[in-house]
């Protein structure tokens, strides 16, 4: 199976944890792309969705579906989302696609947070994919100082703003062992907006699609 399958198939799988919820959170990426497009069938049982991109804004409303704000709603039951890495205790990297500003505030406003992906995202230790950090744009270079202090190479996204108007700072060759404390020593760092390191509120489950099946992580 080429990888874009698993993709479609652990979306498929995912539609299980959508039905019957009002207000669904709904993630950015090529993942959630193949799930919103399943929404479209189980519609008329949802609300709506709190999306954490504009570009989610915009697939899950030429489905009809509507797109609400979080501050009307309040806690969400379910939030389904993709990552860029997956460790064995469902901590993630996220970002890949910039949008994980609003994805933290929402995976932490949700009371079960759903992660979906293919089996290449899952790894032993995070950090082989480059650490996303989102960064007041002034700060940017003040910020990369930093995180060379920590160990990191950072590489400026270029020509990339964020739904937030900052800029993404890609950090390469960090090893994060201890991914609660590099998350917090990272949002200590003046300028920086957040940072992909989704630790602290990590995924609650994961469903990970392989050529035998979409496996549970719980
Ligand atoms: C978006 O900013 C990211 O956090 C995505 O969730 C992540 O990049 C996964 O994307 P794909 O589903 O496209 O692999």
């Amino acid at each position: 199976m080429t990888q874009d399958e698993l993709k479609r198939k652990v979306a498929e799988a995912a539609l299980d944890y959508a039905k019957g919820v009002a207000v669904l959170g709904i993630g950015t990426g090529s993942t959630v792309n193949y799930l919103i497009d399943c929404l479209a069938d189980i519609k008329q049982q949802i609300d709506g969705a709190v999306s954490s991109s504009e570009a989610s804004t915009e697939r899950l409303k030429k489905l009809g579906i509507p797109v609400l704000d979080l501050n009307d709603v309040g806690t969400l039951e379910v939030y389904l989302d993709g990552a860029d890495e997956i460790n064995p205790r469902k901590q993630l990297i996220k970002g890949g696609g910039a949008a994980l500003t609003r994805e933290k505030i929402i995976a932490a406003a949700s009371r079960k947070f759903v992660c979906i992906a293919d089996q290449s995202k899952y790894v032993e230790v995070l950090g082989r994919f480059p650490l996303p950090v989102e960064v007041i744009p002034m700060a940017r270079s003040y910020v990369a100082r930093q995180l060379v202090k920590l160990g990191g190479q950072p590489v400026w996204r270029e020509g990339c703003v964020t739904d937030n108007g900052g800029q993404i700072l890609d950090v390469h060759n960090l090893s994060i062992l201890d991914p609660i404390a590099m998350e917090k020593e990272i949002n200590n760092i003046a300028g920086v907006i957040s940072c992909g390191i989704f630790a602290m509120r990590p995924a609650d489950l994961v469903l990970l699609g392989t050529e035998q099946g979409v496996k549970r992580l719980d």
